[in-house]
């Protein structure tokens, strides 16, 4: 009987790609995926550590094993992902969960099939953690499971040490692939059939900054949207302090870009902006906006933003509001500001008390969730091009996404998936849409 895996993922979309890889490798083995837990020969935990609840969730899981474990003690069960590459974290994690059986970090998942075939020679656990990255390894074979979308890391790694983020830390310094190969794996997607791609990197502006690549993102951004064929493409994430005229000269050439741009600017007060190391002002923010409303009237803004960050006062959160409105974007990730052991930003001594911090997430989410439904509002009565993701057993209904990242479900067949079909929006509830197909 053919083996079978499970993967557990935590965290971001460069988590979920590198699950695809992961699974990959295993499919490789031989291993076949089972949704199952119960089901599986490994469980792979795919782990975060951006805020302190990405950590206790997977502890939670990973902590539930320890009966199954007892049950089955063929069952092999690995940890990956970017806790592991914290200081000291495996300790901890040995020590919490002793039937943990593979160790790996996030700049040596191409050892995994290696360290599972060690694993399955010797009783003792197998640890391979590296520390440093190392020269990038090209994964060929990734078993992508989001059709029609698919995700194509540009850069690993980043140099930006932002005060509050661990990332530089677990990830290692900003490395770029080779254009030729991200060109290629491109081509490969679209004449496989895919119709999203997104460009991947912790700061995808930077790309090549360190000479190495030959091309700038700008140029890389404007060689990808050239390849022939019916697709679109995103990129994320962009740091303002990098995001320039030269991108938004490319997206105009190539309305395969979308004219949504995922900019995260984490506060709206110059002097919390400073205390996070972001290195550009709320001023050069909104200039950035301002150009990108000015050549696409019809652009849409997401972003990241972090309440409660050491020393933010009543005045500074309630820039950070006026600068939502004055955005007025389609939608943004909320975050209470979270102390990472080894940041610049944990060691501060005017740390937030959690009652503050409640305070504004919530009234920071309400003021978001208004714009969006203001949004939706405005949707009804158009028509509009999307691209079919997903078909919803229970609503018996098919979801789509416009260009603009917005979820609408409608009645179509499960074959729509990866077809971009027009609907006239009949309904909004919330943040999600209902639509009805038009005949072209
Ligand atoms: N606490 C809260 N949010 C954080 N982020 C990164 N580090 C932290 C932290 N320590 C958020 C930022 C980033 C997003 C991916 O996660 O907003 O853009
Ligand atoms: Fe973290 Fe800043 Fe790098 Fe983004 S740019 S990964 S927030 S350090």
């Amino acid at each position: 009987m053919q083996q079978k895996y499970h993967i557990v993922t935590y965290g971001c979309q460069m988590n979920v790609h590198e699950s695809e890889k992961i699974a990959g490798i295993l499919q490789e083995m031989g291993y076949v995926s089972t949704d199952q837990k119960e089901d599986a020969d490994i469980i792979v935990f795919n782990t975060c550590c951006i805020r302190e609840n990405a950590e206790n969730h997977a502890f939670g899981n990973i902590g539930a094993l320890k009966k199954l474990k007892r049950e089955k003690p063929n069952l092999l069960i690995a940890v990956g992902g970017c806790m592991t590459q914290e200081k000291g974290k495996t300790d901890v994690l040995k020590k919490k969960f002793p039937f943990i059986d593979i160790m790996f970090g996030t700049l040596n998942l191409e050892q995994l099939g290696e360290l599972i075939l060690r694993k399955k020679s010797q009783k003792k656990k197998v640890i391979e953690i590296r520390e440093k990255e190392g020269e990038i390894v090209e994964f060929t074979n990734a078993y992508r499971t989001s059709y029609p979308n698919a995700w194509v890391n540009i850069m690993y790694g980043c140099n930006n040490f932002c005060s509050y983020c661990i990332v530089p830390y677990v990830r290692g310094r900003e490395r770029s692939r080779k254009p030729e190969h991200i060109i290629a794996e491109v081509k490969g997607l679209v004449e496989a059939g895919y119709k999203e791609i997104t460009l991947l990197g912790q700061n995808v502006n930077s790309y090549g900054s360190d000479g190495s690549t030959g091309m700038t993102f700008a140029q890389l951004l404007d060689a990808v949207a050239s390849i022939e064929g019916n697709f679109r493409l995103r990129f994320m994430t962009s740091h303002p302090k990098d995001f320039n005229k030269d991108v938004v000269d490319v997206m105009e050439k190539h309305r395969k870009i979308m004219r949504l741009v995922h900019l995260p600017v984490q506060s709206g007060s110059n002097t919390i902006l400073k205390a996070m190391n972001r290195r550009y002002t709320r001023e050069k923010y909104l200039e950035e906006i301002q150009m990108l409303k000015e050549r696409f009237p019809e652009v849409e803004v997401t972003t990241d933003i972090i309440v409660g960050f050491p020393g933010e006062t009543e005045e500074d959160y309630l820039q950070t509001e006026a600068l939502v409105k004055e955005v007025d974007y389609a939608s943004a990730f909320t975050f209470v500001y979270s102390p990472r052991q080894g940041t610049k930003a944990a060691e501060m001594e005017n740390q937030i008390p959690e009652d503050v911090q409640k305070d504004r997430i919530m009234r920071l989410v309400e003021l978001v969730n208004s714009l969006t439904r203001q949004k939706s509002e405005k949707y009804v009565g158009k028509t509009i091009e999307i691209l079919c993701e997903d078909y919803d057993e229970k609503k018996d209904l098919c979801m789509g996404r416009d260009e603009f990242g917005r979820m609408v479900y409608f009645k179509s067949a499960k074959e729509s998936i990866g077809q971009f079909v027009k609907l006239k929006i009949t309904r909004a509830n919330g943040i999600s849409l209902y639509g009805e197909r038009v005949e072209e």
